[in-house]
């Protein structure tokens, strides 16, 4: 089966400074990849890159089995969904608002996150950052994609919502057969629900092990990443 994203030899940088060398990512559908790595690693412009949000210096992007040098516009209208670091809610909208304007499917957010039915006439800037991220992810999964590029869903929440969120990815990939590359700090809640685990350190990857190779051992992983 081909991937639904793959990269190979993939660079990218800001000003003309490298930061991400040589990056290969497969993502298979209904697979979840956790991307793993310290602060400053790189992650969040692999998925930059690899969402057409921000130009490759090198190497190549294939999804669903066509290179692509698109702008994420064009990807998200073939069926790539990309939950930002800066939650990308709008403030001063409502939550029904939020959800129209990104052409989400409203009842199916609804459906998947019924938590927010309470909330539907809500400003988005008066949600918990909790709810606003439950938004983020309703509003991306809710226009069917087929890949989910993921960045630090869980960055500063409780554990009850971390939870949450990681559950309503691993059930999009299970159940939906959305491929997932998930960017996660933390290893463990990473490992619960990810098929592959890929680390990056100073702009390279530096591991790429199965769920069950990691296995129950986290040592390694964490030796690794910890280290920046
Ligand atoms: N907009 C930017 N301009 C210049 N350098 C940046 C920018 N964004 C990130 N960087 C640098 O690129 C490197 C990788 O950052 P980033 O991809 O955000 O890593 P991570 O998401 O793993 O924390 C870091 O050294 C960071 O300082
Ligand atoms: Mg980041």
């Amino acid at each position: 089966m081909n991937p639904l994203l793959a990269s190979r030899g993939l660079s990218a940088g800001y000003g003309g400074t490298t930061v991400v060398w040589d990056v290969d990512i497969d993502v298979h559908e209904g697979e979840v990849v956790a991307l793993l790595g310290a602060n400053g690693a790189g992650k969040t412009t692999t998925l930059l890159t690899l969402s057409g949000d921000h130009p490759a210096s090198d190497g190549e992007v294939h999804l669903f089995g066509q290179p692509t040098k698109a702008p994420l516009s064009v990807r998200a209208s073939r069926g790539l969904a990309m939950v930002p670091e800066d939650r990308s809610v709008f403030s001063g909208l409502t939550v029904r608002e939020n959800l129209r304007v990104s052409r989400s499917d409203q009842d199916q957010a609804l459906e998947l996150f019924p938590e927010l039915v309470p909330l539907i006439d809500r400003k988005a800037g008066l949600l918990s950052g909790g709810e606003q991220q439950i938004l983020s992810l309703a509003r991306a999964l809710s226009r069917n994609p087929r890949l989910l590029l993921a960045d630090e869903l869980s960055l500063g929440l409780a554990p009850k919502i971390v939870s949450r969120l990681i559950e309503a990815v691993s059930d999009a990939a299970v159940n939906r057969g959305v491929g997932v590359l998930l960017v996660e700090q933390h290893a463990r809640q990473a490992l619960r629900v990810a098929d592959r685990v890929m680390v990056m350190r100073r702009g390279r990857i530096v591991l790429n092990l199965t769920a069950e190779e990691v296995g129950k051992d986290l040592s390694l992983l964490e030796d690794t990443y910890l280290t920046g």
